[in-house]
């Protein structure tokens, strides 16, 4: 299913120290198996391919059929872990330009509610003016400013160019069973609702229906992306060895590195269509780990594309740094260089050879200068971007998070510091209850 190379990493650490680690991975993997770690009661991920139904996922197909039959764009309203993974799916596996060249088979997907962007929620509604279009609203808590906002002006609009009856066919909730106004809404309304799992934390609930319904909306294969996780699930489980178990060993060299002061960890792709993907990967390490003062600080970039950007700092810059490469085997399609009879740009010697080829010329080449300039590369091959194999990815990505983050000391499964900023600005608004909070910040100003 995916392929992880350490070679280029472990070179850079005395002898054995990857393997010195096995012993806690496997303690750490069995802790999470046993469900007697810090965050015990957010392992809902843990076994989540392997039980999730047909008639569940035949459900979702359906609800989903209902939106495409309904819809000619989709807005997904959430923020964070309610939105950063269906997003990363539909990329990665969408044709890239089929957006601007609408063929009627597919609606668009839209995202809203993940920023408080005046323009882009004004833009966002004039686009969807005149257009049939439908809303998923995502929120665990259902309390989410952000998601709130942006389904507040959806579902008015929705409700004035679709007529009521409709908006309530073409409107779905996913959020908590009882709590948060996301939920009293959707009882209100009658809206097909799902529930997101109370042990599944944010990050962690791409593979509930915060994600599936969305990549079905878009009409890529749940089934095939599940299995890619259940096969996942199994490879990483308890009673695989270490030198078989990708997350655990994926786990194990990135604390090593970091123990050894390498404190930034760079996601670099070579596919445009996973840049998505990298943001999904920077909240689940990010959020999971950056706590007690500890934890890999997660950075991502495009390759080549960053290369003409980040490419001096990663080469020459401070040495804190380690790269951890996704390669994936075979494109989708196949582009062959043509020959040019004035040969201007000296490129002839690529004539007949794939561009892939020449892809693949600039990831070695790449991972060798970043060796030579002193940053250790961990590389994960995965043989196409379809369903099942980034399936396969998301889950080993999870399961190396929460291995990590117990290697790490840290509980991988909380987030107390996002709050601080919503306290700030619910006073800074003014709103009721947070009259205390006002007058400190107003003492500071
Ligand atoms: O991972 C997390 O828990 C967060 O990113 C949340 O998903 C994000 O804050 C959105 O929260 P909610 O789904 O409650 O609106």
């Amino acid at each position: 299913m995916i392929k992880l190379d350490i070679q280029n990493a472990a070179s850079f650490l005395p002898a054995g120290a990857v393997d010195s680690l096995a012993p806690r991975a496997a303690e750490a993997n069995l802790a999470l198996e046993n469900g007697t770690c810090p965050g015990n009661d957010f392992l809902g991920w843990l076994h989540l391919p392997s039980s999730l139904t047909p008639e569940f996922l035949a459900d979702i197909r359906q609800t989903a059929a209902t939106l495409r039959e309904n819809c000619d764009a989709i807005v997904v309203a959430g923020i964070g872990g309610s939105y950063l993974g269906a997003r990363a799916v539909i990329e990665a596996l969408s044709d890239s330009f089929e957006w601007l060249s609408r063929d009627g088979s597919n609606p668009a997907i839209l995202f809203a509610g993940n920023n408080i962007g005046e323009d882009y929620l004004s833009e966002l509604t004039r686009y969807l003016e005149g257009r049939r279009f439908g809303v998923i609203n995502i929120s665990k808590s259902g309390t989410t400013t952000e998601t709130a906002l942006a389904f507040r002006l959806l579902k008015k609009q929705c409700e004035q160019q679709r007529g009521l009856d409709m908006a309530r066919r073409v409107i779905v909730a996913i959020t908590d069973a009882s709590k948060g106004a996301a939920r009293i809404t959707a009882d209100k309304e009658g809206y097909k609702s799902y529930i997101i799992p109370d042990n599944v934390g944010g990050r962690f609930s791409v593979l509930t229906p915060v994600g599936l319904l969305p990549i079905a909306c878009a009409g890529f294969d749940i089934d095939a992306l599940v299995q890619g996780a259940r096969d996942m699930e199994q490879a990483t489980g308890i009673d695989v060895p270490f030198a078989e178990n990708p997350a655990a060993l994926y786990a194990a060299t990135r604390n090593a590195l970091y123990a050894a002061g390498k404190k930034i960890e760079i996601l670099a792709n070579y596919q445009p269509k996973l840049h998505s993907m990298n943001e999904w990967w920077k909240q689940l390490y990010g959020e999971s780990e950056g706590k007690g003062g500890k934890g890999i600080f997660p950075a991502a970039v495009d390759l080549t594309t960053d290369l003409h950007s980040m490419g001096q700092w990663i080469q020459e810059g401070e040495r804190t740094i380690f790269e951890t490469v996704i390669s994936v085997a075979a494109p989708r399609h196949t582009l062959l260089f043509p020959h040019d009879d004035e040969n201007l740009d000296g490129l002839n010697f690529l004539e007949g050879r794939r561009v892939d080829e020449v892809n693949k010329m600039a990831e070695l080449g790449t991972r060798l200068a970043h060796v030579d300039g002193g940053v250790p590369n961990l590389r994960i091959v995965i043989d196409a971007l379809d369903e099942y194999h980034i399936g396969a990815l998301i889950y080993f990505f999870e399961r190396g998070c929460g291995i990590s983050g117990l290697l790490l000391g840290v509980n991988p499964f909380d987030q107390p510091g996002v709050e601080a900023y919503k306290r700030n600005m619910f006073a800074l608004l003014g709103k009721p209850g947070y009259e205390a909070e006002t007058a400190a910040i107003q003492a500071r100003l």
